[in-house]
């Protein structure tokens, strides 16, 4: 390690007067998705970037590492559901790696100012949990051969050799969540009937549809994506919130209506018991009637202790 400092120092020292930059690497980092992502650096939470925000980080010497967002389901702590870019600046690589059951956020990698040529330097964007171009989650590279010499490296790799090259990174590169999750992220089920599923009655994603029970169908329309704790409850791959309405209370009938931020109507508190409570009201997601049965609108109603019809899985 003290060898390759002392190299990096050398050459930053011998560059420098040459092209007036330091050795580094600089990043863009652009937040294309439809509401604001936390930006993660390798463990740590840099920033939160609103939509179309961005944000810039140099490293003094070569950045090895990832960069990713847990925003729509994405989970930090199993690692699934992630898109990730991935550096070893060392050997000026870089390349992506998803969940395929799942992608919480698309994501590319473009070199700055540097054309793609004789397969260096490629953009690469994944897009979808089925992109061609990602290591799967389960087998991201591990180990990083000394590049040879004008030969680019091997698929899913990328390579833009040069010590100065910077990269922009864009989250959602195609300004929307991935629309096509292959396994999803699980559907929210009333505890009296497991083959019974929350969704958009008809499929339709317009302000104002009603949210229903139906028999499970796996389609996207029944799949949310909510966390433990205050959170907004999302149809996943699309912009559209679980809304309690504007004039919250009993036996209101609930919708979906597109995603605001810090909007009440579409703040819930998911409890570790399963309820799903439109926060600081006191007011739960309800079965309405007690009704298991396909075309019901769910209402919310008075969180009760035991009430079954409050209970989510
Ligand atoms: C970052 O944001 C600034 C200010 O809005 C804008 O001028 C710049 O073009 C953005 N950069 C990228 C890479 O999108
Ligand atoms: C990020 O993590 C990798 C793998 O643990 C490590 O090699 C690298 O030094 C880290 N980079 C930074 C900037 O912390
Ligand atoms: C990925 O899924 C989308 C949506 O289902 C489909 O249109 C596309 O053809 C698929 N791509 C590949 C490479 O399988």
């Amino acid at each position: 390690m003290f060898r390759l400092l002392s190299q990096i120092t050398a050459l930053s020292a011998v560059l420098s007067p040459v092209l007036g930059q330091q050795v580094g690497r600089h990043f863009e980092i652009v937040n294309s998705c439809p509401s604001a992502i936390e930006l993660r650096i390798n463990g740590t939470l840099e920033t939160t970037l609103a939509p179309g925000g961005n944000t810039t980080r140099d490293y003094g010497s070569w950045f090895g590492g990832y960069m990713y967002s847990n925003a729509n389901g994405g989970n930090l702590v199993t690692g699934r559901h992630i898109g990730r870019a991935g550096f070893h600046g060392e050997q000026d690589y870089y390349w992506i790696v998803v969940d395929h059951d799942y992608l919480n956020t698309g994501i590319s990698i473009a070199p700055i100012n540097k054309a793609a040529t004789d397969g260096f330097c490629a953009v690469v964007s994944c897009t979808s949990a089925n992109c061609s171009d990602a290591f799967p989650l389960t087998a991201p590279p591990t180990s990083f051969a000394t590049p040879i010499t004008g030969t680019p490296p091997n698929a899913l790799m990328h390579e833009c050799p040069g010590q100065n090259v910077g990269y922009t990174i864009t989250f959602c590169p195609d300004g929307n969540w991935p629309t096509a999750p292959v396994a999803g992220p699980p559907s929210l089920h009333p505890s009296k009937d497991s083959t019974k599923c929350l969704g958009v009655r008809g499929d339709k994603f317009e302000n104002g549809t009603p949210v229903q029970i139906y028999d499970c169908n796996g389609l996207n329309s029944q799949s949310w994506i909510l966390e433990r704790g205050s959170t907004k409850v999302r149809s996943a791959g699309t912009n559209f919130c679980l809304d309690a309405g504007s004039t919250p209370g009993n036996a209101v009938g609930m919708k979906i209506w597109e995603c605001y931020d810090s909007l009440p109507a579409q703040q819930w508190y998911y409890t570790d018991d399963n309820r799903v409570e439109l926060e600081g009201t006191g007011l739960c997601l309800d079965l309405t009637n007690g009704l298991a049965v396909n075309s019901n609108q769910v209402q919310t109603w008075k969180c009760t202790d035991g009430n079954t019809n409050q209970i989510w899985t």
